[in-house]
């Protein structure tokens, strides 16, 4: 029998259990971003991404726990590998559901750009929502907020007014950071119509939200379509360091709404808060692959007998204990 969901069978508080667990799967996002890093800059994103997924499954298969992929590369008909519903591990040990992007940013790491990353995060059997590979709407905001200050169905102009009012600054003190995409034409105009600044990132919406709980990036709030997986993902960080999120999953065609429906979704228009995409304790991990403004990236040090060693920065975030570690790994490179 597997262990239960709650860990009941380790008498260790859960707090304990999630660190053992993260350090064994931090491994797992460092050997996707580092498979990943050899084709930084190639051009080909599939090759970028098999590498990453490769690493990511085999290293995951290595731990000892009962893992069920909820978010992973997409239907177990269109991927052979990391798909959902997939199981992951020894099949002993705890049992987890496990979102992942083992290369977040495909775009960023066939051009060499910043902020490619190899993301996951687990948590108790039934804790994450299955998204299905649609988009989704997202606002996001930082901590320290009251609820209800900022709000999907809001302009982006109401949303600059309300959340300056809040943090008491003016609009103009307020930046927004936006995904440069045609479709977000209307946002990025509303909002410097509210007279906010717009951060636009080519690719990467994950660190885009967790920027808004990063006072340093200066970002405040995050808005715009992007991946729905992309948006379960970035709210199990959220949970980790504080801040809201809405979303509302967009559906292009009959076939992405009978997808959402296989995966349990009846309400299609529902306006999902983070507790409702991330409803238990969770742990997120991110590896950095390029270097970027949230980790810098895969680094090499060769010889020329092409010895040497490879250095990884990681994320590693608990929502139980609201821990945020920073770790850097270093290791003698293996030959190929
Ligand atoms: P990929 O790694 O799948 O390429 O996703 C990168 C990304 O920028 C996500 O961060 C974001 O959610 C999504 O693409 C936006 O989709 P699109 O590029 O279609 O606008």
């Amino acid at each position: 029998m597997p262990e239960t969901a709650d860990f009941t069978k380790d008498a260790r508080p859960r707090a304990a259990r999630d660190f053992d667990l993260s350090l064994d799967i931090v491994r797992v996002a460092e050997e996707a971003a580092i498979a990943c890093h050899a084709h930084v800059g190639g051009g080909d994103e599939r090759a970028a991404d098999q590498a990453a997924v490769d690493a990511m499954r085999n290293a995951l298969n290595a731990i000892e726990m009962d893992g069920r992929i909820v978010i992973g590369e997409g239907d177990r008909d269109e991927t052979p590998m990391l798909y959902i519903g997939e199981s992951v591990g020894t099949g002993k040990g705890p049992a987890i559901d496990i979102a992942l992007d083992p290369l977040e940013g495909t775009t960023l790491a066939a051009k060499a750009m910043a902020n490619a990353l190899a993301v996951i995060a687990f948590a108790p059997r039934g804790g994450m929502l299955h998204a299905p590979d649609t988009y989704m709407e997202k606002l996001a905001i930082g901590p320290g907020y009251p609820e209800g200050v900022v709000d999907l169905d809001w302009t982006p102009e109401e949303n600059v007014r309300s959340l300056a009012k809040a943090k008491g600054v003016a609009p103009s003190e307020i930046v927004a950071c936006v995904l440069d995409r045609p479709r977000h034409d209307a946002i990025i105009t509303g909002l410097r119509k509210a007279g906010a600044r717009v951060h636009l990132i080519t690719d990467g919406d994950v660190a885009g939200v967790i920027h808004t709980a990063q006072p340093e990036t200066g970002i405040d709030i995050y808005m715009g379509q992007g991946g729905a997986p992309e948006g379960v993902l970035a709210c199990a960080a959220l949970k980790c360091v504080g801040g809201q999120f809405q979303g509302r999953l967009v559906f292009r065609n009959a076939d992405e709404r009978s997808r959402a429906a296989r995966l349990g979704v009846t309400d299609f228009d529902r306006k999902y808060t983070l507790n409702d995409l991330v409803s238990s304790d969770a742990v997120f991990i991110a590896t950095g692959i390029t270097h970027g403004t949230l980790l810098r990236g895969v680094q090499k040090e060769t010889n020329v007998r092409g010895d040497g060693f490879v250095t990884t920065e990681s994320l590693v975030m608990i929502s139980k204990t609201h821990t945020v570690r920073r770790l850097s790994m270093r290791r003698p490179l293996v030959k190929a």
